[in-house]
């Protein structure tokens, strides 16, 4: 795990992104799973901009969302499907047939859409890159405290905690009760893992993540079985960590391995 504490969530949005861009470059026709929620918002414009001042091309990148709630209508703003449009999908030059996202309100029964999208994962070859953000609770994706490290893609109750953090952008009687969600097994396939987190309310979730016992209590601790996994944090978010100093002395590794982690 490389763990990389930047000054500002500004600074490690675009270093994120400059990491995504190196990684398509690289590879036209990566697979990129994609994060919603607050903390990636920032690095998906970081993305447009790319892709409009720089060139970066989307056209044979293949893009998988990582959750979805469950029980909106299909035109809800509040939907993760909106979400990834508005921030990223309707500013690049994405391929429709290449965008894979989560349907809240699959037609077939739910554990069948759900085996069907980790057969769809599989059929393209899997996930390259997958960006990550992490709940308070601890939670990634929607796997909530308890699930298993070696789930898979299916439907999860939301915990209480994440329930009142959705709070914030729906009404609290309209909150979703459920999600559809990658599990941690899913997850952990990907060959590399982009895990992002800003400001002082993640700081105790990160650092149980990163440095605490691995855990179904914390899922986001599953990143400690992954051989590839990078952590992008503020200053903030690094707050509670024991060892930040050797990450700050460790992160020149990243020009080594990038070549390796996004080949
Ligand atoms: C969203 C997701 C969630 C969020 C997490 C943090 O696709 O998978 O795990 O990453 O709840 O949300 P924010 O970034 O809004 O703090």
């Amino acid at each position: 795990m490389l763990v990389l504490i930047k000054e500002t969530a500004e600074e490690g949005s675009r270093t994120a992104a400059s990491l995504i861009a190196q990684a398509i470059r690289k590879n036209p026709a990566l697979r990129l799973g994609l994060a919603a929620g607050r903390t990636p918002t920032e690095l998906y414009q970081n993305l447009v901009n790319l892709h409009r001042s720089a060139h970066l091309d989307f056209s044979r990148v293949r893009l998988f969302s990582l959750d979805e709630l469950i029980g909106l209508s299909s035109d809800s703003p509040n939907s993760y499907r909106a979400f990834f449009h508005q921030h990223l999908v309707d500013h690049i030059n994405v391929d429709r047939t290449h965008l894979h996202l989560l349907n809240g309100q699959p037609k077939e029964e739910i554990a069948s859409y759900c085996a069907c999208y980790e057969q769809l994962i599989r059929e393209h070859g899997g996930i390259d890159l997958q960006i990550l953000g992490i709940g308070r609770n601890g939670h990634v994706g929607f796997n909530e405290p308890g699930a298993s490290l070696n789930s898979r893609t299916r439907i999860s109750l939301l915990s209480a905690s994440t329930r009142r953090n959705l709070a914030r952008v729906f009404d609290q009687a309209a909150v979703p009760e459920w999600a559809v969600t990658m599990g941690l097994g899913t997850i952990r396939e990907a060959r590399t893992l982009l895990l992002l987190a800003f400001g002082e309310q993640k700081a105790e979730a990160v650092a149980k993540a990163v440095e605490g016992p691995l855990s179904a209590s914390i899922p986001a601790s599953c990143i400690q079985l992954h051989s590839k996994a990078i952590v992008m944090l503020d200053r903030e978010a690094a707050g509670l960590l024991r060892n930040q100093e050797y990450y700050q002395r460790e992160a020149s590794r990243l020009t080594v391995l990038l070549p390796e982690w996004f080949g």
